[in-house]
């Protein structure tokens, strides 16, 4: 294959470029007056140009693609998303002048598929969530295009050693805070690829840091670690969008976990509303996921009278989902009450202790199998 080097070089300026106009995206702290000696912050993803976390990774996956002569200047690019990361990607390859597809579940926001559609790509749909990766396949063989296989490729697109990386920002953005080093991070799994990054920079930095990622219902991830079986696979698709996956996917890269949270759907939703109770504004539900796994190892350290900061990750912007989790007819129909957990996070706010009848349904840290985590 002849390739166009003079288009290449032209095409990582633009996306050089690109970041050079943007700043970093801000670090929120939260305050919970029920937790005094424990400060907890989410990283906000959302403020990225394109509107979620993923905006880094498909800035990662074309880089990683034009580096290796996998691209030019014709290339149709493909992808399998639940939609956030199409989003982003639609958005770079506008940039770059190329014909993008996503291959997504049905159920995918409206508005994620309309961004797309904005950016000049165009979706396509498959019935369950499973089925995105050999359709997406397909598809790039029919129009001779590139795969980005997010899936696959975003642990080793993405950078953990350097500077450009959300898990050394979320450092650098701590040191001037009154528990600089965070005693926890916290982030949930769609292809794993911020899991991989957040815990691989933690080793290779030697922070004392511990990382926790959270899963949700319909989804293998927690269960494939718990019980160290990576061949897991599930029927049913996840209701959280974003995250938790019907298969082990290969950027999920259990060595740099040290322990994770099964949160119900209906928790993670109902954090997305109390958030918008306390800041004012609306987060996509693996926000939600990650908020109320956060808020539960506050309760945990508050117990063990340990004090410290938990930073977890604001992923998308909750205006993306305004006709389903924040339609109460939708989620009464798909995701069920929410109002026992909402209850709960209030007096969680005042008190930070979880009301006894919820927290008897919850996963508690140390029956977990790896149980070394918690001291
Ligand atoms: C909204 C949202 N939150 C969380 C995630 C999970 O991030 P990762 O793929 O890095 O595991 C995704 C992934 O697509 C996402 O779209």
């Amino acid at each position: 294959m002849l390739r166009d080097h003079h288009w290449i070089k032209q095409a990582i300026h633009k996306i050089m470029a690109e970041e050079e106009h943007h700043q970093e995206t801000p670090l929120i702290k939260l305050s919970v007056p029920g937790l005094q000696t424990i400060d907890i912050y989410l990283k906000d993803e959302s403020q990225h140009p394109t509107g979620s976390l993923k905006h880094r990774l498909a800035r990662s996956l074309f880089l990683y693609a034009l580096t290796n002569g996998l691209i030019g200047p014709d290339t149709p690019i493909i992808e399998s998303s639940s939609g956030s990361t199409a989003v982003s990607e639609a958005y770079f390859a506008q940039m770059l002048g190329l014909p993008f597809y996503a291959v997504m579940p049905r159920t995918t926001a409206r508005k994620k598929v309309e961004l797309i559609e904005q950016y000049g790509g165009q979706a396509h749909f498959v019935e369950h969530s499973g089925d995105i990766y050999p359709v997406a396949r397909q598809l790039a063989e029919k129009l001779n295009g590139h795969y980005m296989d997010q899936f696959t490729y975003a642990e080793r697109a993405s950078d953990w050693r350097g500077t450009d990386n959300i898990a050394h920002a979320i450092f650098e953005q701590m040191k001037h805070e009154r528990y600089p080093v965070p005693r926890w991070l916290i982030m949930s799994a769609g292809t794993g690829g911020t899991s991989a990054t957040l815990g691989r920079h933690i080793h290779y930095r030697q922070y004392p840091t511990q990382l926790c990622v959270a899963d949700c219902e319909n989804s293998v991830f927690y269960d494939a670690f718990c019980h160290n079986d990576f061949l897991l696979t599930h029927q049913q698709s996840s209701r959280i969008e974003g995250i938790g996956r019907p298969r082990v996917e290969p950027s999920f890269i259990p060595g740099v976990i040290d322990t994770m949270i099964m949160i119900p759907d209906a928790a993670s939703v109902a954090a997305i509303y109390w958030l918008e109770q306390k800041t004012g504004r609306k987060a996509g539900p693996s926000t939600g996921t990650n908020l109320y796994a956060t808020l539960k190892l506050a309760r945990q350290m508050q117990e063990n009278g340990e004090s410290g900061a938990l930073v977890t990750v604001w992923c998308d912007d909750g205006e993306r989902y305004l006709d389903c989790y924040y339609n109460p007819d939708w989620v009464d129909k798909h995701i069920g009450s929410v109002e026992p957990y909402l209850a709960q996070l209030d007096s969680f706010d005042l008190t930070g202790n979880f009301s006894d009848d919820l927290q008897s349904n919850m996963t508690v840290l140390s029956e977990l199998p790896t149980g070394e985590v918690i001291s």
